[in-house]
């Protein structure tokens, strides 16, 4: 049975088998969620992703997670808004749909996703959360390995949004 599930919660302390940083092109760390994934995988994971050297906007990659719960991090820089005539919403699907296809491949059964692009990179949070539902809700319907998706909140305005946008996108 698969499933996808609004949580609220910290994102390094859930037990996927994959969890998704919303990072930059640089793969180097950062604040927000990318540092507090960096600061609890410790700093392996800045090493492997020195090797990576960057990854484009909407793009994906992945490192091991060291000492996090999770096995793998997917690393994927989504867009920053800019008035919204610039494809974020295109770049923004590229991100979930490009982490869940690296997670398929990579035999995962669970993926953990933070809210991405909706903090520092200010994309409007209720578009966001419509483009995040209805892109993982399409990936679900056709996916072999990956069973259950976990969209990690971190404030309740922003789970207030996903749970929205997951009823009216539901029906
Ligand atoms: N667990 C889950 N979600 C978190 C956590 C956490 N531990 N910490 C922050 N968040 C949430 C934020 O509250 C926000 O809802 O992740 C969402 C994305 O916000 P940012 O981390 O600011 O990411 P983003 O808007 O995509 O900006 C990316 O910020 O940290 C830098 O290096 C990063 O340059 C990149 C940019």
């Amino acid at each position: 049975m698969k499933s996808f599930e609004i949580v609220s919660g910290d994102i390094t302390k859930i037990q996927a088998d994959a969890i998704v940083n919303a990072a930059n092109t640089t793969l180097l760390g950062g604040g927000g969620v990318d540092g507090a994934i960096h600061r609890a995988a410790g700093p392996e994971l800045l090493a492997e992703c020195r090797k990576l050297h960057g990854c484009a906007t909407g793009e994906a990659k992945i490192t091991e997670g060291y000492h996090l719960p999770a096995k793998y991090v997917i690393h994927t820089p989504g867009p920053i808004w800019n008035g919204g005539t610039h494809h974020e919403q295109d770049l923004l699907r590229n991100s979930y749909r490009n982490s869940l296809a690296l997670a398929e491949a990579h035999g995962c059964r669970s993926v953990a996703f933070p809210s991405i692009s909706t903090g520092v990179y200010h994309y409007p949070l209720d578009q966001a959360a419509a483009i995040a539902v209805r892109t993982i809700r399409s990936f679900l319907k056709h996916a072999k390995k990956v069973g259950k998706v976990t969209m990690v909140c971190f404030d309740p305005k922003t789970q207030a949004a996903y749970e929205h946008a997951d009823r009216i996108t539901h029906v």
